[in-house]
Formats: C-alpha cells, structure tokens, sequence
C-alpha cells in the first residue's frame, strides 16, 4: 500500500488486484484525512485500485475540500477552484498510476467536493457513490453528465442536508443526464451498514453492466 505526499494532494494509492475494476477515488468527510476511507473502499470493491487524497482546506485544523462560511454554506469561488485542483489531481493520478477514470465516493463535504466535481469538470469521474451529500453550487453549471452513473444515499434524519437540497443536486444531476439513483435512507448524517451494502450491490451491478 503506498503513501505518498507529492501531486497537489497527499494522498495514499492502494493499487488494484483486478485491473479490469473501475479505481475508486475516496473523499473523506471533514476533519477526515487520506486513511480514513480505506476500509470502507477495499469493502465496497476489494479487487479495485483505491485513491485517496486529503482536502488542502483546513478550517480550526480539520481537513476539507473546500472552505465554507457557515455550515452548508459554501465559498462557491473556493468550491469551482478545489473542483478544479482535484480533477487535474485525478488527470496526474491517472498518468501516474496508469488508471482509468475513476468512480468517487464521497461523505459529506467529501461528496459534496465529488457532486462540484461531476458538475465542473465532468471528465474526471466515471460516476459518483455520494453519502450526505448536498447542492454544492446554488447555479447549476451546464455540463454533459450523459450516462454517468451516480448513486446518492441520505439521511431521513440528516440534521445537517435539508432534504429539498438534496434533491436539488439529484434534479441537476439527473437533467444533465446522469443515470442517478438517490435513496433516502432511515439514517442521520452518520453512515450505517446501509451505506455499504447499497453501494457495494451498486458498483457490482455498474461492473456487470460494463463487463
Ligand atoms: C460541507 O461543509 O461540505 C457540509 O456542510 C458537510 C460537512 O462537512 O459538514
């Protein structure tokens, strides 16, 4: 498993045991770092390459994508940057390592950094696992989403994503022609089992599909 801190984001790399799996690129959640997915990745697709960088914001000495002003509202300038600076991480990743686009998985700020991402700068990501996930711009940019798929999992008890924001992002992500599947889950802001079952049976099914 290697560490590496180079690129334009520390960032751990766990290559594949089954090349033909789409990689994984992990984005923890805030105060999260490049560890703190693994596990959960290596569950979720055991023979697939894993990609984990750290969010470059600090906010009081905690690990994020990008800043926010308050909670759930975001420095939109600073959200289409990081969204930028984490695609052309992903282009270099890529080179480097010799991956296919990858598929994100993302909790919280980390699926949020994950929808800007779909949404500005498409080509990065082969489709998206988003956990808590919210709007991430209040305007949706045009983009080009046709057949990407992306699984959208919240919380029915979610304190911290309004549930009409949520499916915003699920709207826009689907007029821009993502193939999406958002479930509401009996869960608060804090992932469950639920969270692992649901996109392991997901990302085995997209597998078959592509096969
Ligand atoms: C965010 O800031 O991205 C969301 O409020 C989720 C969080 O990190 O608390």
């Amino acid at each position: 498993m290697a560490a590496v801190g180079t690129f334009t984001h520390a960032h751990r790399y766990v290559p594949a045991t089954d090349a033909s799996r789409p990689p994984l690129l992990l984005l923890h959640g805030t105060g999260g770092d490049e560890n703190d997915l693994i596990s959960h990745g290596r569950t979720l697709a055991p023979d697939a390459a894993l990609l984990s960088p750290r969010g470059n914001v600090l906010e009081g000495g905690m690990p994020r994508f990008f800043r926010r002003l308050s909670e759930g509202v975001f420095d939109e300038a600073d959200v289409r940057r990081r969204a930028d600076d984490l695609a052309d991480f992903v282009a270099e990743s890529r080179r480097a390592y010799g991956l296919a686009a990858p598929i994100a998985v993302g909790f919280s700020n980390g699926a949020n950094i994950a929808a800007a991402t779909l949404l500005l700068r498409p080509e990065a990501l082969a489709g998206a696992v988003l956990l808590r996930a919210m709007s991430p711009l209040r305007e949706t940019p045009a983009a080009d989403l046709t057949g990407k798929p992306v699984l959208i999992l919240s919380g029915a008890l979610d304190p911290i994503v309004p549930a009409e924001n949520v499916a915003r992002l699920a709207d826009s992500l689907s007029r821009a022609g993502a193939d999406v599947d958002h479930r509401v889950l009996p869960a608060g802001h804090a992932l469950t089992h639920q969270d692992v079952d649901a996109p392991r049976a997901w990302l085995e099914r997209r597998v078959a599909i592509e096969a």
